[in-house]
């Protein structure tokens, strides 16, 4: 691992750190458009990786310049309640000119982030996240460790951030999408290699509803973690999809004879997300990488005697969502629409008062999601991983935000051994604030 690291993480962890939330520029789009204003926790998008070892703490001030009041969540992070970041449900928000302590120990290892949780919608699109690696005890054997951040912009023709953050169009469909898409806050991220090197990326997309799907060239290697918890057993990469908030960490050989690409593939266009140009080579290591340091997450009790819940999401555009239940009221689609309210889940389009599922600590839960709508979601827990139960029984690995094809149902489990109220959202953040959130509740 490079020495800068090293110090970075010794300083992190010795150290409390101030970010502060407010308004800056970046050159987001191509050089001959102007900067673009964004806001940041540091002075760009996305805000600065916050690197430690495991077991060390995190120690943050967050402190509010923005016009808005604010929150930070850490993602896919085991950690006290208190600390989940969430207004109303487990803080106050952090209102302008206000600051706020975050505080608890880094008990996994992993990539991970950490994103704005008030109005996410818009502050997350406005440049409000930045990633947050913990280093295993033991790292892997690697020549470099590189964090890669996706997102997308809507930019305006002044490569300015576009309006229109509650369009109900956006949100009844896939959300807000953006039209310029960037690597670590750059459209033509590159990053030169030497040939054999052995490199680890560790893929973040925080983009507020858009799916990734990329392959690589020119790297040879395996994925081995998925939303920052290592595979037991490394996997070959073919073509990977992120939805919004999921991480994956690949460790790759450098074999390209000039370029490595990774490229990202849509519906009808595929183009480069990252590139690699290689100069000069080093002796490539002779042993493929093996299984990143696991993190201590207890096992799932037995399923037939678990405590269980469904959870139908409804509604949006093309759905058959009628009406849905609002605070006390009932109302029709029309109605909710305008409200701001366009999805449900078990026929509430608003958090409901009681939690989906109240569980005993230590207690296994098991979440049949039933995506009865026209659109893929991304579904995320807070403050445990989960695993995916599969047809047949066996189970997938331990994630903490799930892809849902459209009309497909899906079964998680996870041991709820992490006390508090506990967030359960669709990560397409237009989705999760138009009716896509619900709570877990573990005493
Ligand atoms: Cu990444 Cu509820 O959040
Ligand atoms: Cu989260
Ligand atoms: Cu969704």
């Amino acid at each position: 691992l490079a020495p800068e690291a090293s110090l970075a993480s010794f300083w992190a962890g010795a150290a409390r750190r101030l970010i502060r939330a407010a308004k800056t520029t970046a050159q987001l789009a191509p050089r001959s458009a102007p900067p673009t204003e964004i806001w940041s926790f540091g002075d760009g998008a996305p805000g600065p990786e916050l690197r430690y070892r495991r077991g060390e703490r995190l120690a943050v001030t967050l402190q509010n310049d923005l016009p808005q009041p604010t929150t930070i969540h850490w993602h896919g992070l085991r950690l006290p309640n208190a600390m989940d970041g969430v207004p109303g449900l487990t803080q106050p928000t952090v209102r302008p000119g206000e600051t706020f302590d975050y505080d608890f120990d880094l008990t996994d290892a992993g990539t991970y982030w950490y994103h704005s949780h008030q109005n996410g919608w818009e502050q997350v699109a406005r440049g409000l996240h930045g990633p947050l690696i913990v280093e295993e005890s033991t790292p892997p054997d690697i020549d470099h460790d590189l964090t890669l951040v996706l997102d997308d912009w809507r930019l305006d023709r002044e490569a300015q951030i576009a309006g229109g953050f509650g369009d109900l169009h956006d949100w009844s469909h896939a959300g807000r999408i953006g039209n310029l898409v960037t690597v670590n806050g750059d459209t033509a991220y590159s990053k030169g290699f030497k040939r054999g090197e052995r490199v680890r990326l560790r893929l973040i997309n925080a983009a507020n509803a858009r799916i990734f799907s990329f392959s690589a060239r020119g790297l040879n290697g395996v994925l081995a973690a998925l939303d920052g918890q290592p595979l037991a057993a490394p996997q070959a990469i073919g073509r990977l999809t992120l939805t919004p908030a999921q991480r994956a960490d690949l460790i790759v050989d450098v074999v390209a004879e000039d370029e490595a690409l990774l490229i990202s593939h849509e519906r009808d266009a595929a183009y480069v997300l990252a590139a690699f140009p290689t100069a000069g080579a080093v002796s490539a290591r002779t042993a493929a990488p093996t299984a990143l340091e696991p993190n201590e997450v207890p096992p799932l009790g037995p399923l037939a005697s678990s405590r269980r819940a469904q959870l139908l999401m409804q509604g949006g555009a093309m759905g058959r969502l009628a009406e849905a239940r609002l605070g006390d009221e009932t109302l029709p689609i029309r109605d909710l629409a305008r409200r701001g309210k366009v999805w449900a889940f078990n026929g509430r389009a608003d958090p409901p008062e009681a939690p989906l599922i109240s569980a005993r600590l230590g207690e296994t839960v098991l979440v049949e999601i039933i995506n009865d709508t026209r659109w893929p979601h991304a579904m995320h827990l807070h403050g445990h991983h989960f695993r995916q139960i599969r047809d047949d029984g066996s189970t997938g690995p331990l994630r903490d935000t799930l892809f849902m094809a459209p009309g497909r149902r899906s079964t998680i489990a996870f041991v709820a051994d992490n006390p508090g109220a506990w967030l359960l959202h669709c990560h397409m953040l237009e989705h999760a604030a138009g009716g896509m959130s619900t709570w877990v509740q573990v005493i």
